[in-house]
């Protein structure tokens, strides 16, 4: 840190939100304004100009041939296993530490979600274990980039090839991270994105787009998010209504070329925490995220590990202003409406403790030095 002062600094400066988005709103208020009131005189809303800038767009961004807008990251998820005719009986790998619309998809379709359990590093799947989990019935297998960090895709590739099996990528945290130089997205079949207003590149509501380079799954994706018409009136198929609107279009589309520079930023932070966090010479176990050395983490979430102290840690930084969150609890194995999967607590032992044990701290691209001295500060200050 430029300024050894930061004890100091953090005395003054005390209330932390985990993230806040008026300062991003306030640098670009004057263009968003102007995108929102070119839609208003338009009196176009759903799939005109605006969404097809955008999925013009985040196909280049993403490096893929195509990208279809849609209603949310939940429903890219759906779209993306109906695209690949994903049914009843129908089997699909997938993480147990993610955001429920990660099992839920494949559950909505009636197929059965199978979980592998994640690196106790990096929080996503443990590609070494998929192979034993693949059967006759795996479909697809959905790995999720959590926190802004790509999982390892080569070695669920190299397991899927010429198998019949489909790599569908949960990249709704994770736009702009890359493995080995791809872009998460580019790499499965599917990729599948949110707009979620906290997300990296965060609408001013719901939406979602899929990217892929196959041109018969883009043009069915745009299909089934229409109600599979083939036409207006003329249905091949039965789809859902999940349309991406052009007011949350135009939004995007004005803050998409800040997006390198914000993860930039976020990515920024992170590094300082963690620095930080080795030299405040604190009193209890905490681990700081680890980034894989061939990709880039674009710091959706900074998550830090606490054995045994997470839940204590959490009051007391909230006792001291500053935001925090659980990302997640309750592993989806351990969720109510997947008790038919018959799964039981240490099946995923690894799952388990990192839902006992992990925290995402406030990290945003323009939280300032002092917030984040602040932050440690008052970590630094819980005592075990
Ligand atoms: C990993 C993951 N998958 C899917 C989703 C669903 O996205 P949305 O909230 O846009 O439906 C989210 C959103 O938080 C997510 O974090």
């Amino acid at each position: 840190m430029a300024d050894d002062n930061w004890k100091m600094k953090a005395f003054y400066c005390m209330n932390v939100p985990l993230l806040d988005l008026q300062a991003q709103y306030a640098s670009l208020r004057d263009g968003l304004q102007q995108a929102i009131e070119r839609v208003m005189v338009s009196q176009r809303f759903v799939l005109g100009d605006e969404v097809r800038e955008l999925e013009k767009s985040i196909a280049e961004y993403c490096q893929t041939k195509h990208a279809i807008g849609c209603a949310s990251g939940s429903d890219a998820l759906l779209l993306a296993l109906m695209a690949l005719d994903v049914k009843a009986g129908d089997e699909v790998i997938t993480t147990p530490f993610s955001f429920f619309a990660t099992a839920a998809a494949i559950a909505r379709l009636g197929a059965k979600p199978v979980f592998v359990d994640i690196d106790r590093q990096t929080y996503n799947l443990d590609t070494s274990r998929v192979a034993d989990a693949i059967t006759p019935r795996t479909k697809v297998i959905m790995p999720v980039h959590l926190y802004g960090q790509c999982a390892q895709m080569d070695q669920l590739l190299e397991l899927v090839e010429g198998d019949g099996i489909a790599v569908v990528e949960d990249a709704a945290q994770a736009i702009g991270a890359t493995d080995k130089g791809r872009r998460a997205g580019s790499m499965g079949k599917v990729g599948c994105f949110s707009f979620y207003p906290t997300k990296n590149l965060g609408g001013a509501g719901d939406g979602g787009i899929l990217t892929t380079n196959d041109d018969a799954t883009a043009h069915r994706l745009r299909r089934l998010r229409a109600h599979g018409g083939v036409t207006e009136y003329e249905h091949s198929e039965v789809g859902i209504n999940s349309r991406l609107d052009e007011l949350q279009a135009a939004v995007l589309n004005v803050k998409l070329p800040s997006l390198d520079s914000w993860s930039e930023d976020r990515a920024k932070k992170a590094a300082l925490y963690s620095q930080m966090l080795q030299e405040a010479d604190l009193s209890f176990p905490l681990i700081a995220p680890q980034v894989r050395a061939d990709g880039r983490h674009i710091f959706h979430q900074y998550v830090i590990r606490v054995p045994g102290n997470r839940d204590a840690l959490m009051e007391h930084l909230k006792s001291r202003g500053v935001g925090t969150k659980v990302y997640y609890p309750i592993p989806l194995h351990r969720q109510e409406c997947f008790s038919y999967l018959g799964y039981k607590e240490g099946d995923f032992p690894e799952s388990e403790s990192a839902a006992r044990e992990t925290l995402a701290l406030p990290v945003y691209p323009e939280m300032t030095d002092e917030q984040q001295a602040s932050v440690v500060e008052a970590i630094r200050s819980f005592q075990r």
